[in-house]
């Protein structure tokens, strides 16, 4: 089906409705033809490349959608950006301290992302943060030389044992220590391995910051230690001749803080804390005060948990502004600033791309010039009221037209009412309620009885994706992404959607969007066209979504690609990691595929032998399976 060009519509319209400008941040943008690129600067100019011919290059290697594209040089961009600004607001302030940024693996685990972050972040010394043996085990392997290795997360005698070799071998790795129980522990196992730690302790502040992750401070936080048990702490390291090892001070506030106000507030309890305990004769050099820098999947810099009120450059100076003014009436030398932000590192890298596969429509399917003869005297009066719905008073004719649906489905239930007189009756109920909402929109203010009518009447767009696989935390904390069609961007988004995904899980849907610097019960798309995919992007998904994702109706990882933009103009497929095959994710789950095989062969051969089927069907049935077993588990278009 082709759709008529609107004069009326432009790119730069779609670029307004998805607000990819502001969320893009000079990432992403929109092609005189209506497609969506990914744009990169380069010292030679900017390079432009259509996401769509990277997925044709993914579907020409046998990559089909849905794809997770990450693309290295955006994550690139972010370390140095992030290292290159507090660099520059250090510069700025005259601070004696250096930057040391950290990225926490829990954040995105992947083998490519950590392998890039430590080869790229090599030249900025950016480090790694573990939480738990595995990410230690993990950071070992791929530490550049210089970057510091910070391990919070509970630490058994284990994941202590591994530090302190990790420290013999010359990393600068810091234990921070979380809980008074683990004291013992670091004192015993360092005296027993005769290695000096390196120790940092975290510590609860008071001030609360706002955001989806406000429980991460304050005193009833699980994290870190309270006010007299950091005290303690420090008494028992310097009873033990080990206060020399107890140099990093570290706090975590909590993840995508929107108010940087909250942030200083934050930052300066922090390094009272630092101050008091370097006139105590605490030897700290390092002030970690974790993540929490934000992103803005919203684009409005404004207050909302999905936003942030700030930029990096402004982040930047606030913390070493604050600890600079904090610690200026103590005297005390600056420590050197770590952060570990791990959404604002990630998060631009990644895109989910799906097809949608097919549109449930909420919409009259055929209506007669004239209501039948015979019909039931109700249906005729939702006829009548279908008749006159562009004139008649907005609010009477939505109750009216309720009122009619309801009894008219109580007499089918009754046996008064027929079946296609029922399906007649909902065909006019959507008719009507189409046009009081098409004529609600027109009023300034729309009444209230009408208000999430539009939604309710809203396409709903299936897309080939699992939001608990790819985007858990949508479903799990209401996290909104930006979504928007990849192609088409030169015609007006005439339908109005949600989004499901192939879960049978009523929970499997997007319906909330980002738009137009705000937020949506729906998402402006365009009609799908015969023969030709509609794909939708999900951006700024990098962080906590890969590894975070369960097998929810056992559909499994997506195909991967990343990409390397160059400077001529063309990109380099620099991995490819096929989806999982049906197999693995019964394997997961401890089956065993090659006995499914088997028990399946089985009860075909009984039924040769019953004479239900024949040896060709028998052959032909088994073949299938195998192959399904290797097969995807996404849908194959
Ligand atoms: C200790 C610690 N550091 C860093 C982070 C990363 O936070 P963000 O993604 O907000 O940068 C987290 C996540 O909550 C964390 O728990």
């Amino acid at each position: 089906m082709k759709t008529q060009p609107d004069n009326n519509w432009s790119v730069a319209d779609s670029a307004a409705l998805y607000g990819i400008d502001q969320w893009g941040e000079g990432n992403f943008s929109i092609s005189a033809s209506g497609e969506v690129n990914i744009t990169i600067p380069f010292v030679s100019g900017e390079v432009n490349i259509p996401v769509i011919d990277i997925i044709r290059g993914a579907h020409d290697r046998d990559h089909q959608l849905p794809l997770l594209l990450r693309i290295e040089n955006l994550l690139d961009a972010r370390i140095s950006e992030i290292n290159n600004t507090f660099r520059q607001a250090i510069q700025k302030s005259a601070y004696r301290g250096t930057y040391h940024g950290v990225f926490p693996v829990k954040v995105n685990q992947e083998r490519t992302v950590i392998e890039e972050i430590s080869r790229f972040g090599a030249d900025f010394d950016h480090g790694l943060e573990a939480g738990s043996k595995a990410e230690l085990l993990l950071c070992l392997a791929n530490l550049n030389k210089t970057g510091l290795l910070i391990c919070n997360g509970k630490k058994d005698r284990d994941f202590i044992d591994l530090g302190l070799w990790a420290t013999k071998l010359g990393h600068r790795c810091f234990f921070v220590i979380e809980s008074p129980i683990e004291v013992p522990l670091i004192i015993e196992r360092s005296r027993k391995l005769e290695i000096r730690p390196l120790i940092g302790l975290r510590i609860k502040v008071s001030t609360k910051v706002g955001g989806l992750w406000t429980e991460t401070s304050g005193d009833r936080s699980s994290f870190g230690l309270s006010t007299p048990q950091l005290i303690a702490t420090v008494d028992t390291l310097r009873q033990a001749d080990m206060v020399d090892c107890l140099q990093l001070l570290h706090c975590h506030l909590g993840s995508q803080i929107p108010d940087i106000e909250e942030i200083r507030a934050a930052v300066g309890e922090a390094s009272r804390f630092y101050a008091d305990l370097v006139t105590e004769k605490v030897p700290l050099r390092y002030l970690d005060l974790g993540g929490g820098l934000a992103v803005d999947y919203i684009g409005n810099q404004s207050l909302h948990s999905h936003s942030r009120n700030y930029n990096l450059a402004e982040y930047c100076c606030c913390l070493v502004e604050t600890i600079k003014a904090t610690l200026a009436p103590h005297k005390v030398d600056h420590p050197h600033i770590i952060t570990e932000s791990g959404r604002a590192t990630v998060a631009h890298t990644s895109i989910l791309l799906f097809d949608i596969l097919n549109v449930m429509r909420y919409e009259a399917i055929t209506l007669p010039s004239s209501c039948p003869h015979n019909s039931h005297s109700l249906v005729s009066q939702q006829y009548q009221l279908y008749k006159n719905a562009a004139k008649i008073d907005l609010t009477r004719g939505y109750t009216e037209a309720l009122t009619n649906r309801d009894r008219i489905r109580e007499m089918f239930r009754d046996g008064a009412i027929r079946l296609r007189e029922r399906a007649l009756a909902e065909n006019l109920f959507l008719a009507i309620l189409h046009t009081l909402s098409d004529r609600a929109e027109q009023l300034e203010e729309i009444p209230v009885a009408l208000m999430g009518l539009k939604a309710n009447l809203a396409d709903i767009y299936y897309g080939n994706f699992s939001v608990f696989q790819s985007l858990p935390d949508t479903w799990a904390i209401g996290q909104m992404f930006p979504i928007m069609p990849i192609q088409y961007l030169n015609e007006r988004p005439d339908r109005n959607a949600s989004i499901s995904d192939l879960t049978c899980d009523c929970d499997g849907k997007l319906d909330r969007f980002v738009l137009s610097g705000g937020e949506s019960k729906t998402l402006p798309v365009h009609q799908l066209k015969e023969g030709e995919d509609y794909i939708l992007g999900t951006f700024l998904m990098g962080a906590y979504q890969e590894t975070l994702g369960d097998l929810h109706n056992l559909f499994g990882d997506t195909n991967v690609i990343n990409i390397r933009i160059n400077e001529d103009g063309g990109f380099d497929i620099i991995e490819e990691q096929s989806g999982d095959t049906i197999s693995e994710v019964l394997n997961m789950l401890e089956y065993n595929p090659t006995s499914f095989y088997k028990g399946f062969r089985d009860k075909l051969e009984l039924a040769v032998k019953q004479k239900r089927i024949s040896v060709t069907e028998r052959q032909k049935i088994l073949n299938q399976f195998s192959i399904q077993l290797n097969g995807q588990t996404y849908f194959k278009t």
